[in-house]
């Protein structure tokens, strides 16, 4: 029988290397990690997924992965993995790891081998003796990567390379790779993981090569989930993969591939629909979301590690997202995204903020959340590309650091974010904890909503009319249950007309910031970016 977790958990995504630092080096750690295991739990998170902490020349924030069986000795050692796994189990807080197995380091003694031409893994890359004639197209970092194809000097030949020129491609159509891969993935299960995030899922799947004809890139995804389920039946594949929505029965199959997308085309609605204060975008594409096999899932989320990728956007709604929220070309990246943290975005408005993780709460799927977005954190421009929205967790006003870390500031492996309104003085975690109506606290009141809403998790939205473009409502229904949101998107108050086919007879708030529904005129006056949550049927 599937354990079918994932369709209600809510995920918090965690940098080791930036959350606690235990030992006063400036690096986040595993100890320190494990000594926070509180603030995520109080969130009422239910499951932590870890960037890459393994060892690596870190050139890539971690995605760059030198060896894949073991802790980056920055960040501990595997036994101080295995008690942070224990303590979160402790706590029933699942432990998601990352799986970058579209690429590795060009350090990796793999490359290295491969590279000297050693016969085992002579075909571990993808080789070419010239350089393809597309090299310059399909890079992912425009501005700062060239190319796709670099020479390597010792095996005279040219290697793949999707991202930077440090992360040569692994050949995944060769058996022996696709061997090694289950290996990872079996030596992580195995210390108490519940699956993977899953690295460039789309890349991973190209295939390059003509040698191991025979190889079905997205059967292959079916063999993976198979391997998962003997070795451990709740684990799961949560997939990086910007896809487009019509391309998702080749990735969920029939529920036999992976479990869980996390749905950027959805994501780049929102921060449209935001823009524009008009529940629109988010509205007509929740009507054509397709069907997904029932054991499958979407991961909602509103800010990530990397930028907002707004490349599914048209060019004149990108241009709007762009105005609205990173006016300066600094703030831009990669011709397509936004290098921004949530809250300075939506202008450290509480009540706007959130009302964008009730949006995100109240869509279908498994929120996932990025540290430091529950208390509003802000970005450092001044770092370089993605960077900006990876600074430091702030935990306490009065400490240096924010109390991230006790070393020198100019040692902290990046600077914690100190001055103007997002500076940890303002923002951090202690005083938001004591404050009742923090962000924090009102993530929390939302998270608790959403765990009582499975409805959610299982159902499929249908779109409710209420008369104003600001008003998203959202009426979800999973066997005897029925849960109502109603979301206004726009800096005015709203004023929605519930319609008659919606049955109030035992209506009752399940998340309320005060405005109640009137019977008879079966209206409801919503603040500007109010939002209230209704069961409209079940317990
Ligand atoms: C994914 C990661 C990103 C990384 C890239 C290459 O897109 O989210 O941070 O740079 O893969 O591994």
């Amino acid at each position: 029988m599937f354990n079918l977790w994932y369709k209600n958990a809510v995920v918090y995504c965690v940098d080791v290397e930036t959350f606690q630092d235990s030992d006063g080096d400036g690096i986040g750690d595993f100890k320190g990690l494990t000594s926070r295991l509180d603030h995520i739990e109080a969130l009422g998170a239910t499951c932590i997924w870890l960037l890459p902490f393994y060892p690596s020349p870190n050139r890539d924030n971690g995605y760059d992965v030198a060896d894949y069986y073991n802790v980056d000795p920055r960040y501990g050692t595997l036994g101080d993995f295995v008690e942070f796994a224990h303590a979160a189990h402790e706590r029933g807080l699942r432990v998601l790891v990352d799986l970058v197995v579209n690429h590795s380091s060009i350090e990796h003694p793999w490359f290295q081998a491969s590279r000297a031409g050693d016969p085992k893994y002579r075909d571990w890359y993808v080789w070419r003796k010239t350089k393809p004639e597309d090299a310059e197209k399909g890079v992912i970092f425009p501005g700062v990567q060239k190319t796709t194809w670099t020479r390597d000097t010792k095996r005279k030949e040219y290697y793949f390379h999707r991202f930077y020129e440090h992360q040569a491609d692994l050949n995944i159509a060769n058996p022996q790779v696709r061997e090694e891969i289950e290996r990872i993935m079996g030596f992580w299960l195995a210390l108490g993981v519940s699956g993977f995030r899953m690295d460039a899922v789309p890349f991973m799947l190209e295939d390059l090569s003509s040698a191991h004809s025979g190889w079905e890139p997205h059967r292959y995804l079916s063999q993976l989930q198979t391997f998962l389920s003997w070795r451990r039946s709740e684990a799961i594949l949560l997939a990086e993969a910007n896809i487009p929505m019509e391309e998702a029965p080749d990735y969920f199959g029939t529920g036999d591939r992976l479990h869980v997308i996390f749905n950027f085309p959805l994501n780049q609605k929102m921060f449209l629909a935001f823009a524009r204060g008009e529940a629109g975008p988010v509205a007509d594409f929740v009507k054509a979301l397709p069907d997904i096999p029932q054991t499958a899932q979407w991961a909602t989320f509103l800010r990530n590690h990397d930028e907002i990728d707004l490349g599914r956007l048209e060019d004149g709604e990108r241009e709007e997202v762009f105005a609205a929220f990173g006016p300066e070309e600094d703030m831009q990246l990669y011709d397509r995204g936004l290098r921004r943290r949530l809250a300075p975005m939506l202008g450290g408005d509480e009540r706007r903020l959130a009302m964008a993780f009730s949006v995100m709460l109240a869509l279908p799927g498994m929120p996932v959340l990025w540290y430091g977005d529950e208390i509003g954190m802000g970005e450092d421009l001044s770092l370089s590309e993605r960077h900006a929205v990876r600074t430091p967790m702030q935990w306490r006003g009065t400490l240096p650091n924010g109390g991230f870390s006790d070393a020198a500031p100019k040692d902290c492996v990046r600077p914690v974010v100190a001055d103007g309104p997002f500076g940890y003085r303002h923002i951090n975690a202690e005083r938001q904890m004591l404050e009742i109506d923090s962000l924090f606290c009102r993530v929390r009141n939302l998270i608790r909503a959403r765990r009582g809403a499975a409805e959610i998790g299982w159902g499929k939205p249908e779109v409710v009319d209420v008369g104003d473009p600001a008003v998203l409502a959202l009426r979800t229904g999973w066997q005897d249950g029925e849960v109502l949101t109603v979301h206004n998107m726009a800096d005015r108050p709203a004023l929605a007309r519930l319609p008659d086919g919606l049955d109030l007879s035992d209506v009752r708030p399940l998340l309320s910031s005060g405005a109640r529904i009137d019977g008879e005129e079966r209206t409801l006056r919503l603040d500007a970016y109010g939002f209230e949550w209704f069961r409209l049927k079940g317990k």
